[in-house]
């Protein structure tokens, strides 16, 4: 049995871990269902620039796991646990599914571009919340949303006037 702390020194502090996790949690969940949809957006996108927006959707896809995984990997850190279980991603996601089946490229961007903006706002409302607790996860979150933010331009100029 070990004697040490699970979580770091000067981050022991459980008002501000649970915090942490409490802003955190909802970036895994709705990166997990952008993910998703991301995934199914991929495989039955139609139509005008097919190749360039099915490749997009799997470069967004790999943001959002990789990100996801940041986001998960800084609460285990602080020695949390998390529920990123399927019945609990897909009961807590704000992320609405892109249509079903196969669709022109115009619909399904304007889906995932709809997705996309439901994690920023779960992303937003996280450094907001995480300014105060933990600079550490406010970089992580500052980091996720850029990146997903220059995604959503991509993916956004293709059904742009
Ligand atoms: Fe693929």
């Amino acid at each position: 049995m070990t004697t040490v702390d699970a979580a770091p020194k000067g981050a022991k502090d459980p008002e501000l871990t649970s915090g942490v996790a409490q802003y955190l949690a909802p970036v895994v969940i709705d990166l997990t269902a952008l993910a998703l949809e991301g995934k199914q957006a991929h495989w039955h996108v139609r139509g005008n620039n097919f190749i360039a927006v099915h490749e997009l959707l799997d470069t967004l896809v790999d943001h959002a796991r990789a990100g996801l995984d940041q986001a998960a990997e800084r609460i285990a850190a602080l020695g949390l646990p998390l529920d990123a279980r399927t019945a609990t991603v897909a009961k807590k996601t704000s992320v609405p599914s892109v249509r079903e089946g196969f669709q022109q490229s115009d619909l399904l961007l304007a889906d995932i571009v709809t997705a996309i903006d439901a994690v920023l706002v779960t992303l937003r409302a996280a450094m907001e919340g995480l300014g105060e607790l933990d600079p550490v996860s406010e970089d992580i979150v500052i980091g996720i949303t850029d990146q997903i933010e220059l995604d959503r331009w991509f993916l956004f100029s293709h059904i742009a006037e």
